[in-house]
């Protein structure tokens, strides 16, 4: 799609001191306490307020994102490597299989809906059998209000930012994700059979 040529993706990241409120919810934070030995992929790193957390919460953690991310928080970088996080950039890693894969607030900023199935579906293959994927994406009263004099692009808006955005309703994002289980904001859904 032409008008996504426009977007830069990294700039979607914004700095954070808080990790992603769905790391707190108490199924999350079960699941979480439950799976102490499970390795984690973090997709959409942005500025580690996820990963960070969870290598403090002791977890073996490897973050994806864009190259140039790390230019834009380099303090956050330095400190993550430092810390024994692994950092790859443009790439998931090759086989390998992790316990369990954190994603908040990309999927709605990938403007293509290809590559966003291509991204997830990448990230349901890089799980363990038993593997389960932590998803957070923005609702539609969140980017009504925000991105009112965005620009229609592919199924969502770019914004002044060169960013795109759409939001995902319970529904759309179950029926646009096919992975097993998925954690969402509010509910825990097992959604295996979900059509692409
Ligand atoms: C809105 S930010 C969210 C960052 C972080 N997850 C958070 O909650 O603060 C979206 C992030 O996804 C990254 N991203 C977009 N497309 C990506 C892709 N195909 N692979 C890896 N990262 C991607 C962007 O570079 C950006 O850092």
């Amino acid at each position: 799609m032409a008008c996504c040529k426009r977007v830069i993706p990294q700039n979607a990241a914004r700095m954070f001191s808080r990790p992603a409120p769905i790391l707190k919810k108490s199924r999350v934070q079960e699941l979480l306490i439950q799976g102490k030995n499970r390795t984690c992929l973090e997709i959409g790193a942005g500025c580690l307020r996820n990963s960070l957390f969870l290598l403090g919460e002791g977890f073996k953690i490897t973050a994806v994102d864009l190259p140039g991310i790390e230019e834009r928080f380099p303090k956050q970088y330095r400190r993550f490597s430092k810390g024994g996080g692994r950092v790859l950039l443009g790439k998931l890693p090759k086989n390998e299989k992790f316990g369990f894969a954190v994603c908040t607030f990309v999927i709605e900023t990938i403007c293509e809906p290809a590559k966003r199935l291509r991204l997830l579906k990448n990230v349901a293959g890089s799980l363990s059998r038993d593997g389960f994927l932590i998803l957070s994406a923005r609702g539609p009263a969140d980017v009504v209000t925000a991105y009112a004099d965005g620009i229609k692009c592919s199924d969502g808006f770019l914004t002044p930012q060169r960013t795109f955005v759409r939001s995902y309703d319970r529904p759309q994002a179950y029926s646009s994700i096919a992975l097993g289980w998925i954690f969402t904001d509010r509910i825990a859904a097992q959604a295996w059979n979900q059509k692409a």
